[in-house]
């Protein structure tokens, strides 16, 4: 199961510490520019290394296309591409050889496999996550091109949240903050926790605008449901709200419906899907991420023989996920809007007769 989508769909392969990452999508129509250096800035904004506020791990995260495209465009065959892995330090995982970290995916691929691949936690390690962003940066590609676009930002850090939302802000700040305002305070609060050898959650905010009415299908793949589970799927997140999200349920029904005008929504509650589709209103999602399992402070554990051990990690970790994470949601949304958008062209009849007759 390491497929996404239904027309426009991912695959992704490899492992923290193995030689490499990647990712085969299929579906990409024909014609498509593929700017390369759109595609790698992608990956900057996820890669690790940058500052204080991500793991130290250094990876170039340089990536490379080996098919689906001719002099610069896609060729309508499948497109993969991979991100050779450069600085592993598996030594660092040696102490933990069969040690489940608490918090982390050790302990259940070990009883689900019966073997565990330690090296920085082989596929369950977020540096899967790079081969989603390159993916995602594709589907972007397409949908930038018919007017849709994604932004992200980080929310909120430990509970301390943005008044406002600029999402302009987030690529002058090193940890992708929505509100100035805050930034200072959110910094801190996950330096406080680093020092002390401990860790912090966060959540990332986006928007996605552009969108035509009815993308999302009736019942089964509603749009809704469908970015839920993929920010579901992302490592560490663990909600995910769509409009108004959890707060709709202190509203009355009077102050939640979004009043309709003959020139749109008056206000955004539902935050764009109506239904399971999109209502041409920007959709927006609040994911919310866990803090990083891995923290140096000594914790209980057992061990692959359910033996108790104290467990004390070396190795090298974000303190707060969410930041780097976010750029995986808007990666994400782009592989689920990308699919929604083919989905939706067989709709009626005229589509159909529009292209073929
Ligand atoms: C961008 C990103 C970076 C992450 N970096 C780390 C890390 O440095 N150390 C760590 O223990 N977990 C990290 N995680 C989280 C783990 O991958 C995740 O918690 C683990 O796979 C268990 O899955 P679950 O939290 O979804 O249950 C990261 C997650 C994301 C999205």
């Amino acid at each position: 199961m390491n497929r996404f989508g239904e027309r426009f769909t991912i695959n992704t392969f490899g492992e923290s510490h193995g030689k490499a990452i990647g990712c085969l999508l299929d579906g990409v129509p024909a014609g498509l520019a593929i700017d390369m250096e759109f595609i790698q800035s992608e990956l900057d904004r996820r890669k690790p290394g940058q500052n204080e506020f991500a793991t130290a791990r250094k990876e170039s995260d340089t990536v490379e296309i080996l098919s689906g495209t001719f002099e610069g465009l896609s060729t309508g065959t499948p497109i993969m591409m991979v991100i050779y892995n450069s600085d592993q330090k598996s030594g660092d995982y040696a102490n933990i050889k069969d040690i489940f970290r608490p918090g982390h995916a050790d302990f259940t691929y070990f009883h689900k496999y019966g073997l565990r691949d330690y090296r920085g936690g082989g596929r369950s390690s977020a540096r899967e996550t790079a081969a989603r962003v390159a993916g995602g940066a594709v589907a972007k590609l397409m949908l930038n091109s018919i007017g849709i676009n994604i932004q992200s930002g980080i929310s909120a850090i430990h509970g301390i949240e943005a008044q406002t939302l600029d999402f302009d802000y987030p690529k002058h700040s090193p940890i992708y903050a929505l509100d100035k305002n805050v930034e200072e305070a959110q910094k801190s609060a996950i330096l406080t926790a680093k020092n002390s050898h401990d860790s912090v959650g966060g959540v990332a905010t986006l928007s996605i605008s552009g969108l035509p009415i009815g993308l999302g299908e009736g019942l089964y793949y509603k749009l809704d449901a469908v970015l839920a589970e993929a920010m579901m799927g992302i490592n560490a997140v663990k909600a995910v709200e769509i409009g108004e999200g959890i707060a709709s349920t202190h509203l009355q029904g009077s102050q939640n419906n979004d009043e309709i005008t003959p020139n749109g929504f008056k206000t955004n509650h539902a935050g764009g899907i109506l239904g399971g589709m999109s209502n041409g209103d920007d959709v927006t999602l609040r994911v919310h991420f866990k803090p990083t399992p891995s923290i140096f402070i000594e914790q209980e554990s057992t061990n692959t023989t359910n033996e108790s051990v104290s467990i004390s990690l070396k190795g090298r970790h974000d303190p707060c996920v969410a930041i780097r994470g976010s750029v995986v949601c808007e990666a994400m949304a782009a592989l689920v809007i990308a699919d929604m958008v083919l989905l939706n062209m067989g709709r009626k009849m005229s589509g159909i007769t529009n292209y073929y007759t």
